[in-house]
């Protein structure tokens, strides 16, 4: 369905407002599936939605300056604002995309939006989510929560990041998380209770949520300890578990990045632990060059049958085009998520 400004259903008043969606360059793309999803669902329940939809409303002055223009009246609205903090296909950084959204999120606030609610799929900087001692590296993630806070979200809804200690880092603010066990659970069904079956978490930080994985499809759970000695660099120096009789692994992970930590878990597991499929999933995939040559050659050598990812990141061509690779899309689970929200449901 294609998107106008402004659009009215007949259904129940939200205490917020009408709905405005909203969204910087990046994050468009997401924000139109979610709004049609939001026009669908409003019309399938003969309810009631007035929708307000205002995209790209972000762009740079030639000295690279941001600069935000709301294009809808935001007053007395209930207000979601969509970024892609990391656009592969965009030249935009994600320093540049994470000030777009902040100067989007005050313009909301400053033009009198009722409240304003981030969707920050993939939360950029959560890895650096603790002061590394030995090389002075600061909670850089906390720090990116108070610019957020100070620009004045009212709240956060993300996607699987990195650090669980992100509900501290917004204080208060509440801080709405989409687990992405729920997505793996549906899509590795067939796998259940098979006994040539093991899932594999990559390090220590994934362990928890990929034991509980491995728990709901009653499958036996390895552990990965995983080094790294210089900054993207990974190395896999044991697995812990029983591989007796084991000849399929599901590695499940937060991130494939360079590819490092997925590509030398699977070669270990390939050469010391007798695997011979391999199935990655994964909730945010960076599209990295590197990665891909990586999970090329796993799947050119017949051990990579399938790499699930989503779209918290606008993924590229080069990558989808790729024979093992899903994307699934997320607007159907925002979709009903924000509409809960809005009618104060959660
Ligand atoms: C870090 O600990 C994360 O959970 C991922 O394992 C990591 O970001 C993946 O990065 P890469 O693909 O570069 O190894």
């Amino acid at each position: 369905m294609a998107i106008s400004e402004h659009d009215h259903f007949n259904m129940t008043r939200s205490p917020w407002g009408e709905m405005v969606i909203a969204a910087c360059r990046s994050g468009t793309a997401l924000a139109e599936q979610v709004a049609d999803a939001v026009r669908q669902s409003a019309s399938d329940q003969r309810g009631d939605v007035a929708l307000n939809f205002s995209g790209d409303i972000d762009f740079q002055f030639s000295d690279s300056e941001s600069c935000v223009r709301l294009n809808v009246e935001v007053a007395g609205r209930d207000a979601f604002l969509f970024q892609a903090l990391y656009d592969p296909l965009s030249e935009r950084s994600i320093d540049e995309n994470y000030i777009a959204f902040l100067l989007g999120v005050r313009a909301l606030r400053e033009y009198g939006a009722s409240r304003v609610t981030g969707i920050l799929p993939y939360l950029a900087y959560s890895r650096q989510d603790k002061p590394t001692l030995a090389q002075r590296e600061p909670t850089s993630a906390k720090l990116l929560a108070d610019l957020a806070l100070t620009a004045g979200i009212n709240r956060l809804i993300t996607l699987q990041p990195h650090t669980g200690a992100i509900h501290g880092f917004y204080g208060t603010t509440p801080v709405t998380v989409l687990g992405i066990v729920p997505l793996f659970v549906d899509h590795y069904q067939a796998f259940r209770q098979r006994d040539d079956v093991i899932v594999v978490a990559p390090d220590a930080g994934a362990a928890k949520w990929v034991e509980h994985f491995s728990t709901l499809l009653d499958l036996p759970v390895a552990l990965a300890a995983k080094l790294r000695p210089r900054p993207e660099q990974a190395v896999i120096s044991d697995i812990l578990g029983d591989f007796t009789g084991k000849r399929v692994a599901i590695v499940l992970d937060d991130i494939i990045s360079s590819g490092g930590t997925v590509y030398e878990l699977a070669r270990k597991l390939i050469q010391e632990k007798g695997i011979t499929e391999i199935h990655i999933g994964v909730a945010h995939n960076l599209c990295n060059e590197t990665a891909i040559g990586r999970l090329a050659s796993l799947y050119d050598e017949g051990y990579l049958q399938h790499v699930l990812v989503t779209d918290s990141i606008p993924q590229t061509a080069a990558f989808t085009a790729q024979p093992y690779v899903e994307v699934h899309p997320l607007a159907a689970t925002l979709q009903p998520l924000i509409d809960r929200i809005h009618h104060n449901r959660l």
